[in-house]
């Protein structure tokens, strides 16, 4: 049974909107965090190092200001202080994400102190009744994987099944809800496309963005099964996916409905439709055009990868739910209204924001400025949210991105997403409750 899980932003602000909530009692809410932007301690009791530690500590690293994670909010030593903001709150869930770099030594030999850490931190959430929700992989892949191709690299789906296997062992007897992957587009691309990610690796025509894609599906899908097979009867967990997007909307009354479509399939469904749909493969949309451009190419072979029957069926419906990560909205049109001929586009859809909509603190997402502005973002996105399960939308829970102020990846210290503020010069790192925490102790009263 498939339902949508957790949104962690959302922005209609082209919308009016009514402020009204109308969740059912039963909804769940809570926070959102991961290891490498809140645990600091990157070299210590045995956690080996990732590629973000590597991007972070190379010389003129692309971190806007040259910062790294190597402290950041500590949560590796005050994890108890994350417990109590979300406790204050009232949240019931607390969604965090495991560091396979203190899991499993480079010998594939499992650390103890990195599961004493985590064992801490699930079991002082559920001393105080908050659930765990774990996300496996946020992003910090170990360096030693990418020494070897990292996601690009079949054999990465053997590892982080060895992986998922030493979590589900370790911590399934209280884990119930597992989600194998953060926003696999956001690190595919940014990571093995473009390059403006960690490992920052820019291939031709995108190959190594959907060799990618097609690792994290294929691994998502063994460890569904593995934890169907060896655990469930046990256990009883839900094992998920979170995937992001924007949503896209007509630029003027010249874009079609099937480019509205196809540009949420290169979006979405390049991840959704293998795993949700009834074909269990890339969406046709998105496979015509890559074989197409393919061949125009000269290529032997297409650059968008074939699954096996035997992979399609492993794939096709190997989720409990769906996690959505979803921020804002972009409008798009064809290159082709453009004038514009771009040729590593597959899609060959430009996607931008109407320069009148709101714009937010952060340089990415389309909103309102500082913590009033995110107020309203909040507002908004709940009651739009709770509109949709109104409308019959199977929304049973809502984590906030984030619990607090963290590491945001390539902009470093200079955006601030948390719901409490942290000082990161003051050694006790306190977590000061920003206006957003006032928001949801309302809204999940
Ligand atoms: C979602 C990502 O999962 C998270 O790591 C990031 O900090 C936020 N987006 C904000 O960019």
């Amino acid at each position: 049974m498939i339902i949508f899980k957790i949104f962690t932003f959302i922005n209609l602000s082209t919308l009016v909107f009514a402020e009204i909530y109308n969740f059912p009692n039963n909804f769940i809410w809570g926070a959102a965090s991961a290891s490498y932007q809140i645990e600091g301690a990157w070299n210590v009791d045995g956690k080996i190092p990732s590629i973000w530690d590597t991007a972070s500590h190379k010389n003129n690293s692309s971190i806007r200001d040259g910062s790294t994670g190597d402290d950041a909010g500590m949560s590796y030593y005050y994890y108890e202080k994350d417990i109590q903001a979300l406790k204050d709150i009232g949240f019931e869930v607390y969604r965090f994400s495991i560091a396979w770099t203190r899991i499993l030594t480079k010998a594939n030999q499992v650390n103890q102190k990195g599961i004493d850490y985590y064992n801490k931190v699930i079991d002082g959430l559920l001393d105080v009744g908050i659930q765990p929700l774990v996300t496996m992989y946020h992003w910090d892949l170990p360096q030693y994987l990418q020494d070897l191709g990292g996601w690009t690299n079949p054999a990465i789906v053997k590892y982080f099944e060895v992986y998922a296997d030493t979590l589900f062992a370790s911590f399934g007897d209280r884990v119930e809800e597992w989600i194998t992957f953060n926003e696999p587009k956001t690190f595919c691309n940014g990571g093995y496309g473009e390059g403006w990610d960690a490992p920052e690796i820019k291939t031709v025509g995108n190959i190594g963005s959907y060799l990618c894609s097609h690792h994290v599906l294929l691994a998502h899908a063994n460890v569904y099964h593995l934890y169907k097979n060896k655990y469930f009867t046990k256990q009883q967990g839900k094992v998920g996916i979170c995937l992001d997007t924007t949503f896209s909307f007509p630029a003027n009354e010249n874009v079609t409905d099937e480019l509205v479509d196809k540009a949420m399939h290169f979006s979405l469904g390049r991840y959704a439709n293998p795993i949700y749909s009834a074909d269990g493969d890339y969406p046709s949309v998105m496979r015509e055009a890559i074989d197409q451009k393919s061949e125009n190419e000269g290529r032997r072979w297409s650059r968008l990868p074939h699954f096996t029957t035997a992979q399609i069926e492993s794939l096709h419906g190997a989720a409990d739910f769906l996690a959505l990560n979803y921020y804002t909205s972009s409008l798009i049109q064809p290159y082709s209204h453009l004038g514009w001929n771009i040729a590593d586009s597959d899609s060959e859809i430009h996607s931008f924001h109407d320069d009148s909509w709101k714009r937010s603190a952060s340089s990415w997402l389309v909103s309102v400025p500082e913590d009033d502005g995110r107020v309203e973002y909040l507002r908004e996105h709940l009651a739009t949210m709770s509109r949709a399960i109104t409308d019959g939308c199977r929304v049973e829970a809502y984590t906030v991105w984030s619990l607090t102020d963290n590491f945001e990846w390539m902009k470093g210290y200079t955006e601030r997403f948390g719901i409490y503020a942290i000082n990161f010069t003051d050694p006790e790192r306190p977590r000061i409750p920003k206006k957003s925490v006032d928001l949801m102790k309302t809204s999940c009263s």
